[in-house]
Parts: structure tokens; sequence; C-alpha cells
């Protein structure tokens, strides 16, 4: 499908030329509830440079920008800063265009993984600090191991002073406006956080790692993988990054619970309120209503969570399970947490959502909250009384 997209420019002879995905509303299990783009790159020197590409379904778009501004077959370089198909997707149909174009990418995480993907390329394997001239500018290769895949990296641009940064600082945010402040900021910052949160919150070690390896850097853009590029909120957006990888959490409480017939929420909506009396803040979920995306944004910087399930068929709630199995595989670090949840017999849901959250790194402050059937006047007023005598 041929379209008559064209190419922004967004510097001297750098243009962007990636695609908006308006309609997507789930990134391998996280739900985008306001899309994506896939941001690449066109730089026009004495050599013509592509950073990144585009999922295979947007090649058509992709392609219609580059064209906008060149031939695709004029493209001496292309960068592919990270294996992952939303990226590197339409590399393969560039690289057909452009058969004598160079595809730089780290050695050996992306020589193996682009290879695997797309058969043998013209492949130019980087190290950390390699650089090309196109010209007038440089491009410089830093990888970034496990940020969130062994093979990626970023590019900056000395020149410039842009830093290509892939997925980090990215958002999935489909706008039609490229920049940071020409969209809401808070929104941004939300989107951003939600990203960090979902993608790369297990790496915040390799987070901070790359972070010192940009400390030198002087960048006046960063022209993400996702959402907007940042020009205006940088050091904003860079002190986020370093409080998120740091494992940073506020005196906040997420309260997150399923429930078959309210007792569980009962519990849920005391356990919120004895938070509150504390003046701790407390966000209460029930996990029916809400995106796991949502919550687990929320779970990233709140330093206390309770999450509670009934029991049905001797086993937690399949919703309670699918969160907890999340929220482990992201590897949280600095939460306080316990379980609670109603039965009707059993009750054996309590003490296996206790044991997930301790799997997940949680530390236990309080043992398993379990009531039969309705809870009485006198249990909520324990409950109460339990989690304002904690010694938090
Ligand atoms: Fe945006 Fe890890 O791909």
């Amino acid at each position: 499908m041929m379209n008559n997209c064209k190419a922004i420019q967004i510097g001297e002879k750098i243009f962007w030329t990636g695609a908006v995905d308006w309609s997507m509303r789930n990134f391998h299990g996280y739900e985008t509830s306001r899309g994506s783009s896939y941001n690449a790159y066109l730089i026009v020197d004495e050599k013509i440079a592509l950073i990144d590409t585009a999922k295979i379904e947007f090649k058509d778009e992709l392609l219609a920008r580059i064209s906008s501004v060149v031939e695709p077959s004029k493209i001496d370089f292309i960068i592919s800063s990270h294996v992952e198909p939303d990226h590197s997707g339409a590399l393969k149909e560039i690289a057909s265009l452009a058969p004598d174009a160079q595809i730089f990418t780290t050695n050996p995480n992306g020589l193996k993984g682009l290879t695997n993907r797309y058969g043998k390329l013209n492949f130019k394997a980087v190290k950390a600090g390699d650089e090309i001239s196109l010209g007038k500018r440089t491009l410089k290769f830093i990888p970034t191991p496990m940020l969130h895949w062994p093979d990626s990296m970023v590019t900056f641009c000395p020149e410039e002073k842009i830093l290509f940064s892939n997925d980090a600082f990215g958002q999935h945010l489909a706008t039609s406006l490229r920049f940071d402040d020409e969209n809401n900021l808070e929104t941004i910052l939300r989107e951003a956080k939600k990203y960090y949160a979902n993608i790369l919150m297990p790496f915040g070690k390799q987070a901070q790692t790359a972070l010192k390896a940009l400390g030198d850097l002087e960048i006046k853009m960063i022209a993400t993988g996702h959402g907007i590029i940042w020009r205006t909120n940088i050091e904003k957006i860079l002190n986020c990054y370093k409080k998120w990888s740091a494992g940073t959490v506020e005196e906040r409480a997420v309260v997150v619970f399923d429930t078959m017939w309210h007792s569980t929420e009962i519990l849920a909506r005391t356990i919120t309120e004895a938070f509150a009396k504390r003046k701790i803040p407390a966000t209460f979920y029930d996990i029916k209503k809400t995106p796991l995306a949502e919550i687990i944004t929320d779970v990233f910087t709140s330093k206390y969570l309770a999450v509670g399930s009934p029991t049905l068929n001797n086993q937690m709630m399949p919703t309670v399970a699918a969160f907890l199995c999340y929220l482990k595989g992201l590897r949280p670090v600095n939460h306080k947490a316990f379980a609670f949840g109603s039965y009707g017999w059993g009750g054996q849901s309590i003490a296996q959502v206790e044991d997930e959250l301790k799997a997940a790194g949680c530390e236990i402050i309080l043992d398993k909250v379990r009531v039969a059937n309705l809870p009485t006047a006198a249990q909520l007023e324990d409950l109460t009384e339990k989690i304002l005598s904690l010694d938090l």
C-alpha cells in the first residue's frame, strides 16, 4: 500500500522517516493505550545514513518518507541499533533497495540476531567507541548491552549533539507532533515511565552503566526509537532515568486484587484506607478494570504493595497469577508487600500470593491476611490496626 507520507526535518539535513502506529493496543503483552511509533532517522551528508527501520507492516510508510528526501538506493549506511523487529523489521527490504549499503550492528549479538532473522546481509560489526564519517558529521557507536537486549546500542553524532537512543528514553505514544515541547509533558513523562517500568525495569544496573557512558556527552537532542524526540526536557528525562534505574521508591502504596463476591474487595478498601490514615497515598486497583501495564507503572515507584485474591479451585485467581508472573519477570526492587484474601473453605490462594511476592523479591511486612467468607467489623478493625502499627 503506497502512501504520500513525507519525512519530517528535525535538523540540518536530518529527517525523521519513521512510522506512526496509531492503532496498536498491545506490545508483546504490554497494553499500549496510546499506540506507538517506530522512529527511523535519515542523515544526508556526503554519505547518507539511515538509523533503524520499522515494523515490517510499516515498510511502505518508512519507504515513502525516505523517498520524499532521497532515492532509497542512495543510502550508504544503515545503523541497526537493535535486533527486535519493531526496529529491524524492514531491514531486508531497505537492504534490497540499497544492496551496497553497509549495515552496522554490535558484535557478536547484533550480528548473530540479525543474521538469524534476515540471513546474510552486508553487515559490519562495531564495538564501543567505533566511529564512521559521513562527511561533515560523525556517528559514534555506544553499545548498551541488555538495555534491553544483548545487542542494543545507541549512536551519537557529536557535530549535531544528537543521541539516537533507540528504546532508551522512548515511550509507546502515537503522536503527529514529533518533539517533546509540542506535546503534553505530563502525558509524555507518564508514558516514558510506563515504558521504563514495563520494558526496562529488570535492567536498572545496565541503565546506570549506559547513563555513565553518556555522562560526558553534550546532548542537545535525544532522538528515540519510540514516541517523541526530546529537545527541551533533556535534563528532566535524564534525571528520571537516574531515579528509575536506581530503584527509587516513594512512600506510596498500591492495593491490587481480584474478587468473587466482594469480600476480598472489602479487605482491599480497608487496606487502602488504613494506608491513607498513615498519610501514605494508596491506589486501589480491581485487577479486572485496569491494564497490567498501568498497574505495574504505579507499583514500580510505590514502596508498598498489597495483593489480594480469593481462592478458586484451590488456586489464586488466574488474573492475580498473571499479574504476579508479570511482576516477577520485571524483578522489582525495594518493595515491601503482603498478601490478603477471603475464601470459602481451603483458602490456599493467600499463601500462594505471598510465595509469589517473595519470589518477586518483595519483603513481606505483614503475615497473610485470611478471612473466611465475609469479613466482620471486628476483623476489619483488626486489619486496620495491624497496618497502623506496622513498623515501616
Ligand atoms: Fe522497541 Fe526493544 O524494541
